[in-house]
Protein backbone atom coordinates (compact mmCIF):
# COMPACT_ATOMS: atom_id res chain seq x y z
CA UNK A 1 0.00 0.00 0.00
CA UNK A 2 1.30 3.67 -0.77
CA UNK A 3 2.26 5.84 1.81
CA UNK A 4 1.07 9.19 1.24
CA UNK A 5 0.54 12.67 2.81
CA UNK A 6 -2.71 14.13 2.95
CA UNK A 7 -1.38 17.17 1.21
CA UNK A 8 -0.90 15.30 -1.73
CA UNK A 9 -4.89 13.90 -1.92
CA UNK A 10 -5.39 14.92 -4.69
CA UNK A 11 -3.28 13.11 -6.69
CA UNK A 12 -4.47 9.67 -5.64
CA UNK A 13 -8.32 10.30 -5.74
CA UNK A 14 -9.85 6.83 -5.90
CA UNK A 15 -6.71 5.15 -5.32
CA UNK A 16 -6.39 3.37 -1.73
CA UNK A 17 -3.28 4.88 0.30
CA UNK A 18 -2.01 4.42 4.01
CA UNK A 19 -1.56 7.75 5.95
CA UNK A 20 0.19 8.18 8.93
CA UNK A 21 -0.86 11.01 12.02
CA UNK A 22 -2.70 11.84 15.14
CA UNK A 23 -6.73 11.73 15.83
CA UNK A 24 -7.42 15.60 16.27
CA UNK A 25 -10.82 15.28 16.75
CA UNK A 26 -14.05 12.32 16.57
CA UNK A 27 -17.52 11.63 16.50
CA UNK A 28 -19.45 8.64 16.02
CA UNK A 29 -22.53 7.21 15.81
CA UNK A 30 -23.30 3.28 16.79
CA UNK A 31 -22.64 2.87 12.78
CA UNK A 32 -20.03 4.81 11.56
CA UNK A 33 -17.02 6.96 12.79
CA UNK A 34 -15.35 10.02 11.33
CA UNK A 35 -12.27 11.00 12.28
CA UNK A 36 -10.59 13.95 11.65
CA UNK A 37 -7.04 12.86 11.01
CA UNK A 38 -3.66 15.41 11.48
CA UNK A 39 -0.35 14.31 9.59
CA UNK A 40 1.91 17.34 9.83
CA UNK A 41 1.02 18.10 6.40
CA UNK A 42 -2.76 18.48 6.22
CA UNK A 43 -5.57 16.95 8.19
CA UNK A 44 -8.68 15.20 6.48
CA UNK A 45 -11.90 13.33 7.42
CA UNK A 46 -11.42 9.30 7.49
CA UNK A 47 -14.83 7.72 7.61
CA UNK A 48 -14.43 4.34 9.10
CA UNK A 49 -17.84 2.02 9.13
CA UNK A 50 -18.68 -0.71 11.45
CA UNK A 51 -19.65 -3.30 8.77
CA UNK A 52 -16.28 -2.03 7.47
CA UNK A 53 -14.33 -2.77 10.67
CA UNK A 54 -15.70 -5.41 12.77
CA UNK A 55 -15.18 -6.08 16.19
CA UNK A 56 -12.12 -3.08 15.93
CA UNK A 57 -14.73 -0.68 15.40
CA UNK A 58 -15.94 -0.17 19.18
CA UNK A 59 -12.12 0.57 20.30
CA UNK A 60 -12.19 3.05 16.84
CA UNK A 61 -15.09 4.61 18.20
CA UNK A 62 -13.36 5.35 21.78
CA UNK A 63 -10.09 6.08 20.32
CA UNK A 64 -8.97 9.00 22.07
CA UNK A 65 -7.92 12.43 20.57
CA UNK A 66 -3.88 12.51 19.76
CA UNK A 67 -3.69 9.08 19.46
CA UNK A 68 -1.32 7.79 16.86
CA UNK A 69 -2.50 6.06 14.10
CA UNK A 70 -1.66 4.11 10.74
CA UNK A 71 -4.46 4.09 8.54
CA UNK A 72 -5.53 2.91 5.09
CA UNK A 73 -8.75 3.62 2.71
CA UNK A 74 -9.89 5.33 -0.17
CA UNK A 75 -9.43 8.73 -0.96
CA UNK A 76 -12.52 10.47 -2.37
CA UNK A 77 -13.65 13.40 -3.42
CA UNK A 78 -15.58 15.56 -1.10
CA UNK A 79 -16.36 19.31 -1.28
CA UNK A 80 -17.61 19.40 2.24
CA UNK A 81 -15.47 17.87 4.18
CA UNK A 82 -11.96 20.20 5.36
CA UNK A 83 -9.19 19.89 2.05
CA UNK A 84 -11.91 18.39 -0.22
CA UNK A 85 -11.08 15.26 0.23
CA UNK A 86 -11.84 12.67 2.82
CA UNK A 87 -11.22 8.57 3.09
CA UNK A 88 -13.07 5.74 3.37
CA UNK A 89 -10.87 3.64 6.61
CA UNK A 90 -10.17 -0.15 5.42
CA UNK A 91 -8.02 -0.91 8.37
CA UNK A 92 -6.48 0.83 10.97
CA UNK A 93 -3.47 0.31 13.20
CA UNK A 94 -3.57 1.95 16.53
CA UNK A 95 0.29 2.90 17.56
CA UNK A 96 -0.66 4.57 20.22
CA UNK A 97 -3.78 5.03 22.22
CA UNK A 98 -3.15 8.57 24.09
CA UNK A 99 -3.58 9.76 27.81
CA UNK A 100 -6.11 12.27 28.29
CA UNK A 101 -4.77 15.45 26.23
CA UNK A 102 -4.49 18.34 28.71
CA UNK A 103 -5.84 20.95 26.10
CA UNK A 104 -9.35 20.83 25.32
CA UNK A 105 -11.86 23.18 23.60
CA UNK A 106 -12.20 25.32 26.97
CA UNK A 107 -9.95 28.14 27.19
CA UNK A 108 -6.80 27.94 29.04
CA UNK A 109 -5.07 30.27 30.58
CA UNK A 110 -1.37 31.64 28.87
CA UNK A 111 0.47 30.26 31.99
CA UNK A 112 -1.12 26.98 31.72
CA UNK A 113 -0.22 27.08 27.83
CA UNK A 114 3.43 27.94 28.00
CA UNK A 115 3.73 25.74 30.90
CA UNK A 116 3.14 22.65 27.83
CA UNK A 117 4.04 24.30 25.52
CA UNK A 118 5.91 21.18 24.04
CA UNK A 119 1.89 19.50 23.57
CA UNK A 120 0.34 23.25 22.51
CA UNK A 121 2.50 23.69 19.64
CA UNK A 122 0.58 20.86 17.52
CA UNK A 123 -3.19 22.67 18.24
CA UNK A 124 -4.54 24.45 15.22
CA UNK A 125 -3.50 27.92 15.43
CA UNK A 126 0.20 27.43 16.99
CA UNK A 127 0.28 25.52 13.27
CA UNK A 128 -0.55 27.99 11.37
CA UNK A 129 1.74 30.06 13.14
CA UNK A 130 4.82 28.40 12.54
CA UNK A 131 3.71 27.72 8.92
CA UNK A 132 3.43 31.84 9.13
CA UNK A 133 6.66 32.05 10.42
CA UNK A 134 8.90 29.48 8.21
CA UNK A 135 7.40 31.48 5.02
CA UNK A 136 8.48 34.83 6.51
CA UNK A 137 11.93 33.32 6.90
CA UNK A 138 11.92 32.16 3.48
CA UNK A 139 11.06 35.19 2.06
CA UNK A 140 13.82 37.03 4.32
CA UNK A 141 16.22 34.92 2.94
CA UNK A 142 14.92 35.21 -0.77
CA UNK A 143 14.95 39.06 -0.55
CA UNK A 144 18.72 38.84 0.08
CA UNK A 145 19.62 36.43 -2.17
CA UNK A 146 17.97 37.98 -4.80
CA UNK A 147 19.53 41.32 -3.91
CA UNK A 148 23.46 40.63 -4.24
CA UNK A 149 24.21 39.67 -0.31
CA UNK A 150 26.07 36.75 1.16
CA UNK A 151 24.55 34.83 4.30
CA UNK A 152 27.61 35.21 7.11
CA UNK A 153 27.02 33.44 10.02
CA UNK A 154 28.01 35.54 12.82
CA UNK A 155 29.27 34.11 16.10
CA UNK A 156 27.31 33.87 19.32
CA UNK A 157 30.61 34.04 21.59
CA UNK A 158 31.69 37.46 21.79
CA UNK A 159 33.87 39.41 23.21
CA UNK A 160 32.52 42.88 22.70
CA UNK A 161 29.23 44.29 23.75
CA UNK A 162 27.33 44.81 20.52
CA UNK A 163 24.53 47.44 22.35
CA UNK A 164 23.74 47.44 25.14
CA UNK A 165 25.97 46.51 28.52
CA UNK A 166 22.93 46.51 30.75
CA UNK A 167 21.26 43.87 29.34
CA UNK A 168 23.61 40.61 28.60
CA UNK A 169 23.99 37.40 29.39
CA UNK A 170 27.73 36.45 30.32
CA UNK A 171 28.74 33.12 30.08
CA UNK A 172 32.18 31.31 32.12
CA UNK A 173 34.99 30.98 28.91
CA UNK A 174 37.49 28.64 30.10
CA UNK A 175 40.85 30.75 31.14
CA UNK A 176 39.74 33.76 29.02
CA UNK A 177 36.95 34.67 31.54
CA UNK A 178 34.02 36.53 30.70
CA UNK A 179 32.32 35.70 27.20
CA UNK A 180 29.21 37.34 25.95
CA UNK A 181 25.75 35.57 24.27
CA UNK A 182 25.08 38.18 21.29
CA UNK A 183 23.48 40.44 21.30
CA UNK A 184 23.92 41.34 17.62
CA UNK A 185 25.81 39.89 15.04
CA UNK A 186 26.35 43.57 13.24
CA UNK A 187 29.78 44.08 14.11
CA UNK A 188 31.07 41.17 13.20
CA UNK A 189 29.17 41.90 9.86
CA UNK A 190 30.55 45.33 9.28
CA UNK A 191 34.31 43.57 8.92
CA UNK A 192 32.56 41.01 6.46
CA UNK A 193 31.52 43.95 3.65
CA UNK A 194 35.19 44.65 2.90
CA UNK A 195 35.18 40.96 1.50
CA UNK A 196 31.78 40.51 0.34
CA UNK A 197 29.97 43.70 -0.23
CA UNK A 198 26.87 43.45 0.69
CA UNK A 199 25.98 40.66 3.70
CA UNK A 200 23.69 39.71 6.28
CA UNK A 201 22.88 37.18 9.40
CA UNK A 202 20.07 35.47 10.78
CA UNK A 203 20.15 34.12 13.99
CA UNK A 204 19.41 34.03 17.99
CA UNK A 205 19.90 36.86 19.49
CA UNK A 206 19.81 37.37 23.35
CA UNK A 207 19.39 40.19 25.79
CA UNK A 208 18.78 40.05 29.65
CA UNK A 209 15.90 42.48 28.93
CA UNK A 210 14.08 42.38 33.10
CA UNK A 211 10.82 43.60 30.66
CA UNK A 212 7.41 41.68 30.72
CA UNK A 213 6.27 43.27 27.92
CA UNK A 214 4.61 41.94 24.82
CA UNK A 215 7.59 42.93 23.21
CA UNK A 216 10.24 41.52 24.66
CA UNK A 217 11.93 37.88 24.76
CA UNK A 218 15.54 37.56 25.88
CA UNK A 219 16.07 34.76 23.31
CA UNK A 220 14.96 35.82 19.42
CA UNK A 221 15.79 36.02 15.84
CA UNK A 222 17.02 39.06 14.24
CA UNK A 223 18.07 38.76 10.61
CA UNK A 224 20.88 42.11 10.20
CA UNK A 225 21.80 43.17 6.64
CA UNK A 226 25.27 45.67 6.20
CA UNK A 227 26.39 47.26 3.31
CA UNK A 228 29.20 48.83 2.08
CA UNK A 229 28.97 52.18 0.16
CA UNK A 230 25.29 52.59 1.49
CA UNK A 231 24.23 55.86 3.28
CA UNK A 232 21.29 56.63 5.61
CA UNK A 233 18.99 57.22 2.68
CA UNK A 234 19.88 54.39 1.03
CA UNK A 235 19.66 52.42 3.98
CA UNK A 236 15.74 53.13 4.58
CA UNK A 237 15.13 52.92 0.69
CA UNK A 238 16.74 49.10 0.65
CA UNK A 239 14.97 48.58 4.29
CA UNK A 240 11.22 49.56 2.54
CA UNK A 241 11.55 47.35 -0.26
CA UNK A 242 12.49 44.75 1.94
CA UNK A 243 9.83 44.85 4.71
CA UNK A 244 7.37 45.05 1.32
CA UNK A 245 8.69 42.23 -0.05
CA UNK A 246 8.42 39.92 2.68
CA UNK A 247 4.98 40.66 3.93
CA UNK A 248 3.43 40.97 0.07
CA UNK A 249 4.57 37.53 -0.36
CA UNK A 250 4.27 36.03 2.98
CA UNK A 251 0.69 37.48 2.54
CA UNK A 252 -0.21 35.67 -0.88
CA UNK A 253 1.52 32.32 -0.17
CA UNK A 254 -0.04 32.16 3.31
CA UNK A 255 -3.87 33.26 3.05
CA UNK A 256 -5.88 30.33 4.80
CA UNK A 257 -3.21 30.24 7.86
CA UNK A 258 -3.85 34.08 8.67
CA UNK A 259 -7.38 33.53 7.59
CA UNK A 260 -7.23 30.98 10.34
CA UNK A 261 -5.86 33.08 12.71
CA UNK A 262 -8.75 35.45 11.90
CA UNK A 263 -6.16 37.95 10.73
CA UNK A 264 -7.63 40.83 8.44
CA UNK A 265 -4.88 40.98 5.66
CA UNK A 266 -6.29 44.47 4.33
CA UNK A 267 -4.05 46.75 6.23
CA UNK A 268 -0.88 44.37 5.04
CA UNK A 269 -1.60 44.77 1.11
CA UNK A 270 -0.97 48.10 1.58
CA UNK A 271 2.66 47.64 3.00
CA UNK A 272 4.52 49.10 -0.19
CA UNK A 273 7.08 51.26 -0.81
CA UNK A 274 7.75 54.52 0.47
CA UNK A 275 6.95 54.23 4.06
CA UNK A 276 6.61 57.17 6.12
CA UNK A 277 9.98 59.48 7.22
CA UNK A 278 9.17 61.43 10.76
CA UNK A 279 12.29 62.92 12.26
CA UNK A 280 13.11 62.36 16.11
CA UNK A 281 12.50 66.09 16.76
CA UNK A 282 8.99 65.67 14.80
CA UNK A 283 7.75 62.68 16.98
CA UNK A 284 8.64 64.29 20.07
CA UNK A 285 6.09 67.05 18.95
CA UNK A 286 3.45 64.46 17.58
CA UNK A 287 3.54 62.84 20.87
CA UNK A 288 3.25 65.80 22.66
CA UNK A 289 0.13 66.91 20.42
CA UNK A 290 -1.26 63.62 21.80
CA UNK A 291 -1.00 64.24 25.41
CA UNK A 292 2.57 62.56 26.12
CA UNK A 293 4.57 64.19 28.63
CA UNK A 294 7.95 62.21 26.71
CA UNK A 295 10.82 65.11 26.90
CA UNK A 296 12.67 65.73 24.05
CA UNK A 297 16.12 63.43 25.08
CA UNK A 298 14.41 60.69 25.73
CA UNK A 299 13.90 57.22 24.21
CA UNK A 300 10.64 56.77 22.94
CA UNK A 301 8.61 54.07 25.03
CA UNK A 302 6.43 51.50 23.86
CA UNK A 303 3.12 53.71 24.60
CA UNK A 304 4.74 55.98 22.55
CA UNK A 305 5.69 54.41 19.28
CA UNK A 306 1.78 53.04 19.59
CA UNK A 307 0.39 56.67 19.58
CA UNK A 308 2.40 57.22 16.60
CA UNK A 309 2.37 54.01 14.96
CA UNK A 310 -1.62 54.69 15.06
CA UNK A 311 -1.84 57.75 12.77
CA UNK A 312 -0.55 56.15 9.89
CA UNK A 313 -1.65 53.26 7.35
CA UNK A 314 1.89 52.69 6.66
CA UNK A 315 5.22 51.60 8.38
CA UNK A 316 6.98 54.66 9.79
CA UNK A 317 10.50 55.68 10.16
CA UNK A 318 11.73 57.70 13.17
CA UNK A 319 14.97 59.11 12.24
CA UNK A 320 17.91 60.77 13.45
CA UNK A 321 17.69 60.05 17.61
CA UNK A 322 19.84 62.05 20.07
CA UNK A 323 23.11 60.27 20.31
CA UNK A 324 22.69 59.36 24.15
CA UNK A 325 19.62 56.87 23.59
CA UNK A 326 21.14 55.10 21.02
CA UNK A 327 23.86 52.76 20.35
CA UNK A 328 27.70 53.51 19.99
CA UNK A 329 28.72 52.77 17.03
CA UNK A 330 25.84 54.81 14.69
CA UNK A 331 27.47 58.11 12.33
CA UNK A 332 26.97 61.24 14.28
CA UNK A 333 24.61 63.55 12.19
CA UNK A 334 26.86 66.16 10.16
CA UNK A 335 25.09 69.12 11.00
CA UNK A 336 23.96 68.39 14.51
CA UNK A 337 25.80 66.29 16.77
CA UNK A 338 23.80 65.49 19.16
CA UNK A 339 22.48 63.47 16.90
CA UNK A 340 22.95 60.25 15.16
CA UNK A 341 22.39 58.84 11.78
CA UNK A 342 19.99 56.53 12.37
CA UNK A 343 15.94 55.14 12.38
CA UNK A 344 13.73 52.67 13.78
CA UNK A 345 10.98 51.64 11.80
CA UNK A 346 7.53 51.34 13.47
CA UNK A 347 4.89 48.56 12.28
CA UNK A 348 1.46 50.08 11.50
CA UNK A 349 -1.66 49.08 13.86
CA UNK A 350 0.24 49.90 17.21
CA UNK A 351 2.74 47.36 16.68
CA UNK A 352 6.13 49.36 16.98
CA UNK A 353 9.53 49.04 16.49
CA UNK A 354 10.37 45.78 14.22
CA UNK A 355 13.91 47.24 13.21
CA UNK A 356 16.78 49.55 14.04
CA UNK A 357 19.29 50.52 11.80
CA UNK A 358 21.90 53.20 10.97
CA UNK A 359 24.73 54.85 9.09
CA UNK A 360 27.74 53.19 11.36
CA UNK A 361 30.32 55.99 12.22
CA UNK A 362 33.65 55.77 10.27
CA UNK A 363 35.52 58.49 12.12
CA UNK A 364 37.85 56.26 14.62
CA UNK A 365 38.03 59.60 17.09
CA UNK A 366 34.39 60.24 17.52
CA UNK A 367 34.18 56.29 17.14
CA UNK A 368 36.63 56.17 20.61
CA UNK A 369 34.70 59.08 22.44
CA UNK A 370 31.51 56.86 22.09
CA UNK A 371 32.89 53.88 23.21
CA UNK A 372 34.48 55.99 26.06
CA UNK A 373 30.76 57.61 26.94
CA UNK A 374 29.20 54.30 26.76
CA UNK A 375 31.41 53.11 29.37
CA UNK A 376 32.54 50.65 27.34
CA UNK A 377 36.61 49.21 27.13
CA UNK A 378 38.49 50.31 23.67
CA UNK A 379 40.79 47.51 24.24
CA UNK A 380 38.34 44.58 23.53
CA UNK A 381 37.47 46.90 20.45
CA UNK A 382 40.84 46.69 18.74
CA UNK A 383 39.71 44.48 15.53
CA UNK A 384 36.43 47.13 15.20
CA UNK A 385 39.09 50.12 14.27
CA UNK A 386 41.35 48.11 12.37
CA UNK A 387 38.11 48.41 10.01
CA UNK A 388 38.58 52.16 10.26
CA UNK A 389 42.28 51.96 8.86
CA UNK A 390 42.01 49.64 6.09
CA UNK A 391 40.05 50.79 3.12
CA UNK A 392 37.45 52.02 5.35
CA UNK A 393 34.18 52.84 3.47
CA UNK A 394 30.74 54.83 4.17
CA UNK A 395 28.47 51.96 5.71
CA UNK A 396 25.22 51.10 7.05
CA UNK A 397 22.75 48.44 7.85
CA UNK A 398 19.63 47.25 9.65
CA UNK A 399 18.41 44.44 12.12
CA UNK A 400 14.94 43.37 11.84
CA UNK A 401 13.16 41.13 14.83
CA UNK A 402 11.33 37.91 13.63
CA UNK A 403 9.09 37.81 16.30
CA UNK A 404 7.97 41.05 16.38
CA UNK A 405 7.38 41.36 12.59
CA UNK A 406 5.74 37.87 12.67
CA UNK A 407 3.22 38.83 15.57
CA UNK A 408 2.58 41.84 13.34
CA UNK A 409 2.05 39.78 10.33
CA UNK A 410 -0.11 37.42 12.12
CA UNK A 411 -1.90 40.08 13.92
CA UNK A 412 -0.94 38.53 17.70
CA UNK A 413 -1.45 40.20 20.86
CA UNK A 414 2.28 39.26 22.32
CA UNK A 415 5.64 37.55 20.81
CA UNK A 416 5.70 34.66 22.87
CA UNK A 417 3.43 32.49 20.48
CA UNK A 418 5.56 33.47 17.29
CA UNK A 419 8.93 31.37 18.63
CA UNK A 420 8.37 27.29 19.03
CA UNK A 421 9.59 27.68 22.81
CA UNK A 422 9.79 31.32 23.91
CA UNK A 423 12.35 32.22 26.34
CA UNK A 424 11.40 35.03 28.71
CA UNK A 425 12.68 36.75 31.90
CA UNK A 426 10.21 34.33 34.08
CA UNK A 427 10.10 31.05 31.69
CA UNK A 428 13.03 28.78 30.24
CA UNK A 429 10.98 25.31 29.99
CA UNK A 430 10.32 24.11 28.69
O1 LIG B 1 17.18 47.92 17.57
P1 LIG B 1 18.08 46.76 17.84
O2 LIG B 1 18.63 46.63 19.21
O3 LIG B 1 19.24 46.87 16.76
C1 LIG B 1 20.36 46.11 16.69
O4 LIG B 1 20.60 45.13 17.35
C2 LIG B 1 21.29 46.54 15.59
N1 LIG B 1 22.63 45.97 15.83
C3 LIG B 1 20.76 46.12 14.25
C4 LIG B 1 21.65 46.52 13.13
O5 LIG B 1 21.75 47.69 12.82
N2 LIG B 1 22.32 45.57 12.50
O6 LIG B 1 17.31 45.40 17.50
C5 LIG B 1 16.80 45.20 16.20
C6 LIG B 1 15.41 44.58 16.27
C7 LIG B 1 14.37 45.44 16.95
O7 LIG B 1 13.87 46.44 16.11
C8 LIG B 1 13.33 44.40 17.30
O8 LIG B 1 12.53 44.07 16.18
C9 LIG B 1 14.17 43.20 17.65
O9 LIG B 1 15.43 43.38 17.02
N3 LIG B 1 14.34 43.10 19.10
C10 LIG B 1 13.65 42.25 19.89
N4 LIG B 1 12.70 41.34 19.62
C11 LIG B 1 12.20 40.61 20.64
N5 LIG B 1 12.61 40.73 21.92
C12 LIG B 1 13.58 41.63 22.25
N6 LIG B 1 14.00 41.72 23.50
C13 LIG B 1 14.14 42.44 21.21
N7 LIG B 1 15.09 43.40 21.17
C14 LIG B 1 15.19 43.78 19.89
MG1 LIG C 1 16.05 49.27 18.71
Amino acid sequence: MSVCLISGFSRHVGETVTIRGWVANRRSSGKVSFLIIRDGSAICQAIAEKEAMDDFYEEIRRLPLESSVIVTGKVVEEARSPGGYEMHVSGMNILQKSEEFPIGKKEHGPDFLLGIRHLWLRTPRQVAILRVRDALVRYVREFFYKNDFTLIDTPIFTTTVGEDSSNLFSVDYFDLGKTYLSQTGQLYLEAAIFGLGKVYCLGPTFRAERSKTRRHLTEFWMVEGEMAFFDHKDNLELQENFVSYIVQNTIRDMADELKKLERDIEPLKKIVPPFHRVSYDEAIEILRKHGSDIEWGSDLGGDDETIITQLFDKPVFIECYPKKVKAFYMKQHPEKPELVMCADLLAPEGYGEIIGGSQREEDPEVLMKSILDNGLDPERYGWYFDLRKYGSVPHSGFGLGIERTLSWICGLKHVRETIPFPRMMYRAYP
